[in-house]
């Protein structure tokens, strides 16, 4: 069916695409923090910051333990500074209550600072292996175009329906791999603009890419 085929192509394409990141195959603290960094930041930026926060803070403990004023100087020239103080005081709350570990229980991942819906939805599929759905920029503009989905992306509803199509579509088998292929399919092919869909995995089964101009999708916003 649709959903079988459009996952076994975006995997195989993904084995043989993907870019050799540092947080491949982190703990669940390193897909944490990188996936904290990388919210809005771009990856070449995020790559040296990461590997210093890593050699610095190796584990939930080290991070815990530290002052918030070295976690800050870490994190210096990232911007974005509310995102340093969440991760450090949530790795207190991670030592007082879970023992230094990430809990995998529904819900907890959740309730710490910084962690919203797309956080949670990182560490649950790519680090615990747990089929969530994860929708950030790259993936709402892959799944609008692959689905046809009007709407500004914006929108509460949009959102909703986006939210929705990655759900149904993240496999039981691989959900950290699928939705890392997702994202790496829209920073290096289902770009915004010139899109290259003449090398995606998807075009057959594309509403955009089997449309005059793929960059129809996603609907322009106009603020
Ligand atoms: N952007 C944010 N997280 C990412 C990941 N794990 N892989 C590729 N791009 C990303």
């Amino acid at each position: 069916d649709l959903r079988e085929r459009i996952v076994t192509k975006l995997l195989e394409w993904y084995l043989q695409n993907k870019r050799d990141l540092p947080w491949r195959g982190a703990s669940a603290y390193g897909v944490w923090v990188s996936e904290i960094m990388l919210q809005q930041t771009q990856v070449a930026t995020v790559i040296p910051y990461y590997l210093r926060f890593m050699e610095r803070f190796p584990t939930v403990r080290a991070l815990a333990e530290a002052s918030q004023e070295e976690v800050l100087r870490y994190w210096a020239g990232l911007g974005y500074y509310a995102r340093a103080r969440n991760l450090h005081q949530a790795a207190k709350i991670l030592v007082e209550r879970y023992g230094g570990e990430l809990p995998t229980e529904p819900g907890a991942i959740e309730s710490l600072p910084g962690v919203g819906r797309y956080t949670a939805g990182a560490i649950r599929s790519i680090a615990f292996h747990q089929p969530y759905p994860l929708v950030d920029a790259n993936v709402a503009r892959v799944l609008s175009r692959l689905f046809g989905v009007s709407g500004n992306l914006r929108s509460t509803s949009t959102q909703a329906r986006l939210w929705n199509l990655a759900q149904q579509l993240v496999p039981e088998n691989e959900p950290g791999t699928f939705n890392q292929a997702l994202m790496e399919l829209g920073s290096l092919v289902c770009i915004p603009s010139d899109p290259r869909c003449e090398q995606c995995p998807l075009l057959a089964d594309c509403v955009a890419g089997n449309a005059p101009d793929p960059t129809a999708w996603p609907e322009a916003s106009s603020n």
